[in-house]
């Protein structure tokens, strides 16, 4: 193909898609809600959450107003104590590390791995007498070899805190991502696996005692008769976006499938390309069942590559704005991490969405496939 032929608009991320493609439906959901007048913790809220808890095989979930708000909520129910260390991988969002900063804890940030998980080696060469809990970011639809961290853990007796924002119904060994440790947060970002019409979350556990606090500290310290029993916030998931959230939850196996016959389509246009790395394949190993939230890829020439499928009308994202948390100099992280800083030069998002068609991902590995001159029909 010429690269001209090429030219195409392939947004990022589609944002109108996430209304438009279930208007009726949505429209639907709203007129019930409204008209029943169900706003804040009501019975959609209540069905949700069993039916998330349900899918993961977890015994509680809880919805939260974001995951940021999950992630400060579990850390709390978990016990963590101000000035207690909490290592994170710093290839992750920033409001991994804000969590922890607003748990009162002290944001740890390590190097990942070749696959961009958390490395357990790091983790392990960071553990000090202060160290009180990991926490894993479940990065891109994948789960971290959660067997290397629960040894870890075991051994300096340390909680596991998940972020899987990025991980819904990812598995390691045939275990949801977020169902390893004492609790862990899920992002509802319209943008995320599963997402909803504005902010959402949830936090899970198999804890009940950990689910008491987290159910009282996401509802002003309240316990289910009203009673205050300690400080809380207002960190509730809206009915309205529960009840459209239950909605696509009961679709979400074929959306999953779907994102990994796209990672595997990528896989196919591009394994040959010296210049690129890919994320493991969806066949990959039979530890690990990814489900793609992003499409990450490291690339020689990055920026000139972005510009490139800009000028094409593809729109990729740099993981972060460009930057690992400890980067952020404003944070006073301090840290030096030469692996994560290497990787953030290369590492660039393809579209990845479960409206992205075949043929969308053709043009995209055949723009990718031109620009280091390896077009197959040039
Ligand atoms: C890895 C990770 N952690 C935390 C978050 C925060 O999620 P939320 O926007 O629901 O607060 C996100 C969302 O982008 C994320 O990707």
């Amino acid at each position: 193909m010429h690269t001209a032929a090429l030219a195409r608009s392939i947004p990022f991320f589609p944002y109108p898609r996430v209304f438009l493609s279930e208007e009726d439906s949505l429209t639907r959901i709203f007129r019930d809600v409204g008209r029943r007048g169900a706003f804040i913790l009501q019975e959609d809220v209540r069905r949700f959450e069993e039916n998330l808890a349900r899918f993961l095989g977890v015994r509680h979930a809880i919805g939260v107003a974001n995951a940021t708000d999950g992630l400060l909520i579990a850390l709390r129910a978990a016990g963590i104590e101000p000035g207690a260390e909490v290592i994170f991988s710093s290839h992750t969002m920033v409001a991994t590390a804000a969590a922890i900063h607003f748990a009162g804890g002290v944001p740890v940030p390590v190097e990942c791995g070749a696959d961009h998980l958390i490395d357990a080696g790091a983790v392990e060469a960071a553990i000090t007498p202060r160290t009180r809990a990991i926490l894993p970011t479940q990065l891109n639809g994948r789960t971290a070899n959660m067997d290397a961290l629960g040894s870890l853990a075991n051994r300096h007796g340390l909680a596991i805190i998940e972020d899987a924002a990025q991980a819904l119904g990812s598995r390691f060994r045939g275990h949801c991502a977020g169902t390893f440790g004492t609790a862990a947060a899920i992002s509802f970002f319209p943008a995320k696996l599963l997402g909803c019409l504005g902010d959402g979350g949830a936090v899970i556990t198999n804890d009940s005692a950990v689910a008491a606090r987290i159910a009282a500290l996401h509802d002003h310290g309240r316990d289910e008769s009203g009673n205050v029993t300690g400080w809380g916030l207002n960190s509730r998931l809206d009915n309205l976006q529960a009840a459209i959230l239950d909605f696509r939850l009961c679709k979400y196996a074929g959306v999953m499938e779907r994102r990994r016959a796209l990672a595997q389509a990528y896989r196919e246009g591009l394994a040959d390309v010296p210049e690129i790395v890919l994320p493991p394949g969806p066949a990959g190993d039979a530890d690990h069942f990814d489900v793609y939230q992003n499409y990450e890829i490291e690339a020689g020439r990055r920026d000139a590559l972005r510009e490139f499928l800009k000028q094409l009308g593809i729109g990729t994202l740099l993981p972060w704005g460009g930057k690992a948390v400890h980067q952020w100099e404003a944070l006073g992280l301090r840290a030096h991490l030469p692996r994560t800083e290497t990787l953030f030069a290369r590492v660039l998002l393809l579209p990845m969405h479960a409206w992205l068609t075949g043929e969308e991902v053709e043009i995209i590995t055949e723009a990718i496939r031109a620009f280091y001159g390896r077009g197959r029909c040039a």
